[in-house]
């Protein structure tokens, strides 16, 4: 495979990048690079070329050169157009035509064109869209930052926007409209990016987003070992400088809700006994010279301090460096203690990923990035940012127990490297094949159809896992569905980290949402005419009221609510789903209720359901029932395997699905996970077919009866 990546921006070279050296030379690049790195090593890729821009500048002048090598396979080439200088991003639109035509010119003179153009930041979107409709070479789009982001942030600051000047912030937003437009498809770093930062778009189309975390460069962190200076610079704070610390590493800003570790450690004593907090937030010489944001922020944090008298337990060292930061989660490793990010939303995490490299575990928020983290590196806990109990609760869960701790060092250690760009090039190469994939045959229309469950049913065994693999490969007639609590992005996500199969359909969100892959593709898209089905009577608004008030009933982070789906973590004992129903039932509002672990609770459409959204699919293919299999292992699953007949429940089930009355048709799989999977298709179709033959049988009895 020929890779084109396209970057115009800043000062790109094939050795010493000279980061900061303007404000454009900056992450985007570090991104590319690490990317281009990773992927040269597949055997899957025969060349890559990075197109830049060519121009005479103060910076040197390596920026003009026409070409610079940087391996064997890597080479990086560089276009002139009109304007022969430097120029900030901000004005590179203009330079987009003459760049797209000189571009062209060069693809048509290679030996052999690329198969697939990656383009970075929107100007290079545009420069690739241009590319597609000259040549038909489909490209990818990685946006880096995206234009409406900053116009939001930039009017919740109080900023306001020229009624009639067309600012570079609405020509890089209506840049970015079509450079999404015309992706093949677009890779995200997280789900906040996915589901809400591109939703505002109008060519947003979830279907065509895939999230691949960026590579994170872990190698130092997995050999940090603690340090005198960085002891010292900590210790200084604390009486007893062997306690295990609870340390947590973040910026001043409101959202990351640091707070929260000071009224769970303030409110704990036991707690306070086992260990030391120490506080690692930016640098500062004088809080009054800070942003508002960040002083009203250190301003907290002392207040809190003092109110719950910790002097002698808390650490907050004024200032570090970036090269000590290693050496800090070591120092908290060292002495067994735990990372915390309590941050109300975490897009991503790369700090957790840093304590998972240094063998640290963590505890963070169950918002955002994290969830995926803690579910692949097994490292740590997840807890409510808002509950500072179940902060220290958890805390002392693992401090008091070693051998916890010791297994969530060790996972967490080794299994973070699935994080790292190599990782990133793999899942890469995977999805750029599945766009390149030249139309193949049609595939015939299933005959049968399989629809699983993803957490604790599909995945939650490798082992398993592969088992399901090789076996499925072999299922030529077998449609694969999933339908999951998960959202498209974060079912896709998870599934494409663990190389579980691509599914034909995804059922997602409890089944209030279900997408179709287009032939050929790794693309999806949505049902409308479901959506519009499941919308009658479903009074979101109303709902969110009439529940708010339901004591330890609390709204999972924001990424979790859907249109169609509210989603509740219950806190406590009791009977949720029937409270919930109560008060639905008491405000006139009609909506149906799921509850998982006892710990998840979902309130959906009346007429959503994996259920009801199993059924919707079955008919759209025209598959009977008795030809479908489904597969699950909890709450949310309850629906779909009561209503269909071939249905399948785990070993490993929970919530009480075995005993479930409803449920005693369904076959009880002797093994767990996706193992139990392909137990339960097997002995549906050992079934069918003896009563296919039975039936066979006594026809020819008749048969035979009517012939005599
Ligand atoms: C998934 C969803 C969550 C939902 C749960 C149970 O974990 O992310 O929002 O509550 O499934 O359906
Ligand atoms: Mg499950």
């Amino acid at each position: 495979m020929f890779v084109l990546h396209i970057a115009l921006q800043g000062c790109l070279r094939a050795t010493d990048i000279e980061y900061g050296v303007n404000v454009d030379t900056g992450g985007h690049i570090r991104y590319l690079l690490g990317l281009v790195e990773a992927s040269q090593k597949s055997a899957d890729i025969d060349r890559i070329v990075v197109a830049t821009r060519a121009f005479d500048s103060e910076f040197g002048p390596d920026y003009a050169a026409p070409s610079d090598r940087m391996s064997d396979k890597v080479e990086i080439v560089r276009f002139r157009t009109v304007d022969p200088g430097y120029l900030p991003k901000e004005d590179l639109w203009r330079e987009v035509p003459s760049y797209a035509e000189a571009l062209i010119d060069w693809i048509e003179q290679q030996p052999v064109r690329p198969a697939i153009i990656h383009a970075h930041y929107a100007d290079a979107g545009v420069v690739a869209d241009i590319v597609r409709g000259k040549l038909g070479i489909p490209y990818v789009f990685v946006a880096h930052s995206l234009g409406r982001v900053k116009r939001k942030a930039f009017l919740d600051s109080g900023g306001v926007a020229h009624p009639d000047s067309e600012s570079a912030t609405d020509i890089r937003i209506k840049t970015e409209e079509r450079a999404v437009a015309g992706a093949s498809l677009i890779i995200a770093s997280s789900r906040d990016e996915a589901e809400n930062q591109y939703a505002d778009y109008e060519a947003y189309r979830p279907g065509h987003i895939r999230i691949i975390p960026p590579g994170a460069e872990l190698t130092t962190f997995r050999t940090a070992m603690p340090n005198l200076s960085v002891d010292k610079m900590i210790n200084r704070f604390l009486v007893n400088h062997d306690k295990p610390p609870l340390l947590t590493l973040a910026r001043p800003v409101v959202k990351k809700n640091i707070a929260a570790l000071l009224h769970a450690f303030g409110e704990s004593k036991a707690l306070q006994e086992k260990a030391n907090l120490v506080i690692f937030v930016g640098n500062r010489d004088d809080l009054n010279d800070l942003e508002p944001e960040s002083a009203g922020i250190l301003k907290d944090i002392l207040y809190l301090i003092d109110l719950y008298d910790l002097y002698g337990k808390v650490a907050l060292p004024k200032s570090h460096q970036p090269a000590d930061v290693p050496a800090i989660y070591a120092y908290a490793w060292y002495r067994r203690g735990i990372f915390v990010n309590p941050a109300l939303n975490e897009p991503f995490g790369l700090t957790l990923l840093e304590a998972a490299a240094v063998g640290l575990p963590i505890i963070a928020t169950d918002s955002g990035g994290p969830n995926d983290i803690v579910e692949i590196c097994q490292n740590g806990e997840l807890v409510d940012p808002n509950d500072p109990g179940e902060i220290a609760a958890s805390a002392l869960r693992i401090l008091n127990d070693e051998a916890l701790w010791q297994d969530y060092s060790s996972e967490g250690f080794r299994a973070v490297r699935r994080f790292d760009w190599r990782s990133h090039a793999n899942r890469y190469h995977r999805l750029l094949g599945a766009v390149i994939k030249q139309e193949g045959q049609q595939q015939p229309a299933p005959r049968e159809l399989l629809v699983c469950d993803i957490d604790n049913t599909l995945l939650g065994s490798r082992p398993a896992l592969a088992e399901f693999s090789e076996w499925f490969g072999t299922q030529h007639k077998l449609g694969f569905a999933i339908a999951s609590g998960r959202s498209l992005h974060s079912a896709l996500s998870v599934l494409e980290q663990e190389e579980a199969p691509l599914p034909d359909i995804m059922i997602t969100s409890v089944g209030s949402e279900i997408y179709y892959r287009q032939p050929d593709h790794p693309s999806y898209v949505p049902d409308l005419e479901w959506a519009d089905w499941i919308s009658e009577n479903w009074e979101r608004e109303q709902i969110i009221d009439a529940l708010q008030d339901i004591p330890g009933l609390r709204p999972q982070s924001p990424l979790e609510q859907r249109r169609f789906k509210l989603s509740y973590i219950a806190h406590g004992k009791g009977d949720f789903k029937a409270r919930v129903e109560e008060a639905l039932q008491a405000h006139n509002l009609s909506a149906s209720v799921a509850f998982s672990h006892n710990r998840y609770l979902d309130v959906l459409p009346r007429r959503a359901s994996k259920g009801t959204a199993v059924e919707f699919v079955g008919k759209r293919l025209g598959l009977a029932n008795a030809r479908i299999f489904v597969a699950g292992d909890s709450g949310n699953d309850i629906e779909m395997l009561r209503t269909m007949p071939n249905s399948i429940i785990v070993a490993n089930f929970r919530d009480g699905l075995g005993s479930h009355e409803a449920l005693s048709h369904c076959f009880i799989a002797p093994r767990r996970h996706a193992r139990g999977v392909v137990d339960g298709v097997t002995h549906f179709r050992t079934n069918s077919a003896a009563s296919a033959r039975l039936a066979a049988a006594s026809d020819d009895q008749e048969a035979m009866a009517g012939s005599l």
